[in-house]
């Protein structure tokens, strides 16, 4: 029987069909494997250092990390600045249980962002764009909540890389000028540079950083 009639006369009903459920069943079932999604980082490493520098007085206030997995940037960022009010937001509910306390967490998915447009000094996202299947939607949304004059953060993959790891079917990965031009729609001040894990390492192009200021 075709599948679409053996629905209609009650056959078996998918969890959810859409690639966002499938999305989130798979970074659910990631959330148990701390070696490959840490709930913690290193804040000598320099994604993290790039965030805090960038962002300097603007983190005390409102920040979105968005796609924040088990919240590892924003556990950095609210022990540097206690008073911030800062909310971690990820597609899988099953990963913001270990965001820790004092930070809010929130699900949803990026591409329909649950908050007032202007809402916050700082938003980023670190590897987590490059899930959202619908990329220039997700980056309109992270420019529509952020202040005038507040600041962005992207940190994604090269696509000049792509194939480098196993990656799954919606996973991709960006060229510098495609983010750029998506936020230049809404913000000034785009630039993208190549990034390291460590400062006094040459970068070897896997890992780019886009700024951008709204
Ligand atoms: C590779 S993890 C990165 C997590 C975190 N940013 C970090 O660096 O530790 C990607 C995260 O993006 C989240 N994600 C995927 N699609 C999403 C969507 N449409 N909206 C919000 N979060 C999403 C996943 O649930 C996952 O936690």
């Amino acid at each position: 029987m075709k599948a679409w009639l053996k629905n209609l006369f009650g056959g078996s009903k998918p969890e959810d069909p859409t690639p966002l459920g499938e999305i989130r069943r798979s970074f659910d079932r990631a959330s148990s494997d701390e070696e490959h999604f840490p709930s913690t980082i290193d804040p000598r490493i320099y994604h993290v250092q790039l965030l805090l520098e960038y962002f300097g007085d603007q983190a005390s206030g409102c920040i979105l990390d968005n796609g924040c997995g088990k919240g590892r940037f924003a556990r950095v960022l609210h022990e540097r600045h206690p008073q911030a009010n800062i909310v971690a937001f990820d597609l899988s509910e099953a990963m913001l249980h270990y965001v820790p306390e004092g930070i809010r967490p929130c699900s949803g998915t990026m591409t329909h962002l649950p908050f007032a447009s202007d809402s916050f000094d700082c938003v980023y996202a670190t590897e987590s764009l490059e899930h959202a299947v619908a990329i220039d939607i997700a980056v309109a949304e992270m420019c529509r909540v952020l202040k005038p004059g507040g600041r962005l953060v992207i940190i994604d993959k090269n696509a000049e890389h792509w194939g480098r790891f196993k990656t799954p079917q919606w996973e991709k990965w960006f060229r510098r000028e495609e983010l750029e031009k998506l936020l230049r729609r809404d913000c000034k001040d785009v630039s993208s540079r190549f990034i390291s894990y460590w400062d006094d390492v040459e970068p070897d192009g896997l890992f780019v950083a886009w700024l951008a200021q709204k």
